[in-house]
């Protein structure tokens, strides 16, 4: 004990001293890294143990558990806690490893805090719709003030899959179906999570997910095979890691699907040759849950004991939850199949993450009672909440104006819908520490926001099943009423892992309850709350007006209101287009021509006999209660070669009645390439406010970097040619002007 204690002090000087001057690259003294000294002081199984990961008792997030990790721990056989928090039980857990193992190394403690800990955000779909970087990065820096005011010090996010399958239900948890979007809120989150030193308290390290494109899942049904061109990969999937790795990223998780005939945990092509060699990533890669294990289901290795050692030889660090390493990797090295520098860098990759965090000058020193009681869930956190929930709300639908509601009035409004009061199903899925009695409903919301509206409410039916037992008081209330507000959508657990529906329109019933309140007469307002795109024609058709929610968190209810009594002018934009059904998907808007593009009057052209091709609702797409006036796009020059800039402005005028924030867009459509291009790309976007009457010139400053691709030879390169440059307020934009790169 006194050996270890006085281990401990000398590396807590050397580690105070370098954390404190650097993270990365450690001033060291007699030029030995203190990780390698204590590397050099740990025998095999204690290199093995830190390249282990179980989940704690708390919350089972994956399909095994383990009533062992105490004794784990106590063993020196564990690195690292996941699904344990608090300031008290991480204290109580890193005792155990700091006091009780030979060594005395701190454990990490990671969490899935996607969207917040305990103050609960927008799912990130819903965050990604107000395109707001800066509030994007705030929430994820308070997810991270709270998380390690509670003793995390990981979370497992961002989630940075590209998604372009609204039966997936992971794509509620990513930025939508956009690389360029993608790239940007990676980065946001990464930033927010990690702040400016990694040795504060209040930052915590993140980690992109799932590596990698486990979002073309076939056929949106979770976990299935990812079989894509390297071109696809390379264009649409990574890129978002590599932005966060820009960010400064320091830990990676690998994805469950095979991509292209191997398992991603076991794919030397993208975790070593692509994350290290191209990439050149110096931290830390996990597994997500008993992902080395399902190797053997896959069917690339033949056990469990093989799936480790090609997990390891492929350049994974830390096994989550699997105990492969944990079983098998001693025997491994014994027989030769693996060799100690693989396993000594992998551990070592995993004690640089604890050396950077400062773990080893204090390893409680996020286990702090006092700071978790003065930061989780603080006021001025649930106000920030509040805002980012009003920025991700999308106007889909005003017609003449019905919203924002005469709040003044004494006119009365029938709430019905499932969805108008279930706390629960406002946390979204992946919620952290989030309470639901912490969440604002829409009804509430509407009874505290202090307007002389008179609200009833019904909740007219369940979101899934067939209980049509309470239309009829729905019925009543609505005949009864002058307005109607329909808040309709999928419960929390329809989207997120393992989520996948097969049909993405309103479940249960819910349809039936919106045509019995259109038979009224009266207007009807549609409030979503949902996880994913849904194909809602009949709503699209029928609503007077429909408010996309997606599952706004603790402080739904209140913007909700907000929006709807014109206390907040919606901005919100989608990061994902709504198609009309789901037979059109995948769709998204930055496809392909095709050699027979859509022509009404030509039969053999690309088109459905029953659905148009275009989507209900496209990428990019959101309404104001003001209106937004274009006017022509200017460009400073016509002819660009490679060291130019080209500057693209357009003034934008608010000819409405409110004050507003528009989302100004920019795409380009290569015309030729050696390969075909899509008929849009996003390329740069501004958020701008422009007070009533007023007016703003955006501009938007291009260089080459923007115009270029992978050629037929996957060489990154601009060609030369026309390009058509688009301004506008969603992805569906006709105004352009043409370039020429020579
Ligand atoms: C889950 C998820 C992953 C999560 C991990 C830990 O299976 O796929 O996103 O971070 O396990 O909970």
């Amino acid at each position: 004990m006194k050996n270890k204690l006085i281990f401990l002090f000398v590396l807590s000087i050397i580690g105070c001293t370098t954390a404190q001057k650097t993270t990365k690259s450690a001033i060291t003294i007699k030029n030995i890294h203190p990780v390698d000294s204590l590397l050099a002081l740990m025998t095999t199984e204690e290199k093995i143990g830190q390249m282990t990961l179980f989940t704690s008792d708390w919350e089972s997030t994956g399909p095994t558990m383990r009533d062992t990790y105490k004794a784990d721990i106590r063993a020196g056989k564990v690195g690292a806690i996941f699904n344990a928090h608090t300031a008290a039980y991480t204290r109580s857990l890193q005792k155990m490893a700091v006091e009780e193992t030979r060594l005395g190394i701190p454990l990490l403690f990671g969490y899935d805090v996607i969207h917040g800990y305990r103050t609960i955000f927008p799912i990130s779909l819903g965050e990604a719709a107000s395109w707001d970087l800066a509030a994007i990065q705030q929430a994820a820096r308070i997810g991270a003030i709270e998380a390690s005011a509670a003793g995390l010090h990981w979370t497992f996010a961002p989630m940075v899959d590209i998604a372009r399958d609204p039966r997936w239900g992971r794509i509620s948890e990513g930025a939508g179906e956009d690389t360029y979007l993608g790239n940007a809120v990676a980065g946001a989150r990464v930033k927010g999570f990690q702040g400016a030193n990694l040795t504060d308290n209040n930052t915590i390290l993140a980690c992109a997910k799932h590596f990698a494109a486990y979002g073309a899942a076939q056929a949106g049904r979770d976990y299935n095979t990812v079989d894509i061109s390297d071109r696809t990969l390379r264009e649409i999937y990574l890129p978002p890691f590599k932005a966060a790795i820009d960010a400064g990223v320091r830990t990676f998780m690998t994805s469950f699907n095979e991509l292209n005939g191997i398992p991603a945990t076991g794919n030397k092509y993208l975790l070593k040759d692509i994350l290290r060699d191209e990439w050149k990533f110096d931290g830390m890669v996990v597994t997500d849950y008993t992902s080395i294990n399902e190797m053997v289901e896959h069917g690339n290795v033949a056990n469990e004991k093989e799936a480790g050692e090609l997990a390891l030889k492929s350049g994974v660090d830390m096994d989550m939850q699997g105990a492969v390493y944990y079983k098998y990797l001693k025997k491994s090295l014994a027989e030769g199949k693996v060799t100690i520098q693989e396993i000594n860098q992998a551990a070592r990759n995993v004690l640089m993450m604890k050396y950077e965090l400062g773990l080893f000058d204090d390893p409680y020193k996020y286990s702090n009672v006092t700071r978790e009681k003065e930061l989780v869930f603080a006021e001025a956190h649930r106000k920030f909440a509040r805002r980012l929930a009003q920025k991700s709300i999308v106007l889909l639908k005003n017609k003449k104006g019905i919203l924002p509601l005469p709040q003044k009035s004494k006119k009365k409004v029938a709430v019905i819908g499932p969805l108008a009061d279930s706390q629960k199903d406002m946390l979204g899925s992946w919620s952290a520490s989030g309470h639901a009695e912490d969440c604002v409903t829409l009804k509430k919301g509407l009874q505290e926001a202090g307007s002389d509206l008179i609200f009833s409410f019904a909740k007219g039916c369940n979101i899934y099943d067939g209980d049509q037992s309470g239309f009829a008081e729905a019925k009543k209330m609505a005949n009864d009423a002058d307005y109607i507000i329909l808040s309709l959508g999928e419960n929390r657990g329809m989207s997120g892992e393992a989520a996948s529906r097969s049909n993405i329109g309103l479940p249960g019933h819910q349809l039936e309850l919106a045509k019995m309140c259109k038979k009224t007469g009266k207007p009807m307002i549609v409030v979503l709350s949902n996880g994913r795109p849904l194909a809602i024609p009949w709503i699209a058709e029928n609503a007077d007006a429909i408010v996309e929610t997606w599952f706004l968190g603790t402080e739904a209810g209140h913007a909700m209101a907000d929006v709807l009594l014109g206390k907040y002018n919606p901005s919100g934009k989608l990061p994902v287009t709504f198609p009309r059904n789901v037979g059109q998907v995948p769709i998204f808007y930055n496809a392909k021509h095709t050699g027979r593009p859509f022509d009404a009057k030509n039969k053999y052209t690309s088109k459905y006999l029953d659905v148009p091709n275009t989507p209900l609702y496209p990428f990019g797409y959101g309404l104001s209660y003001t209106s937004f006036d274009y006017g022509k796009i200017t460009t400073d020059k016509r002819r660009f070669t490679q060291s130019d800039s080209i500057n693209i402005s357009v003034i934008i005028k608010n000819t409405g009645d409110y004050d507003g924030t528009e989302t100004v867009q920019l795409y380009i459509h290569d015309l030729v390439g050696s390969v075909t291009r899509p008929v849009k790309e996003l390329k740069g976007f501004q958020q701008v406010k422009i007070k009533k009457g007023a007016y703003k010139t955006v501009t938007f400053t291009l260089t080459k970097e923007d115009f270029m691709f992978y050629d037929k030879n996957m060489k990154w390169t601009i060609e030369p040619g026309k390009f058509d440059i688009y301004v506008g307020t969603n992805s569906s934009a006709k105004d352009k002007v043409t370039i020429t790169y020579f």
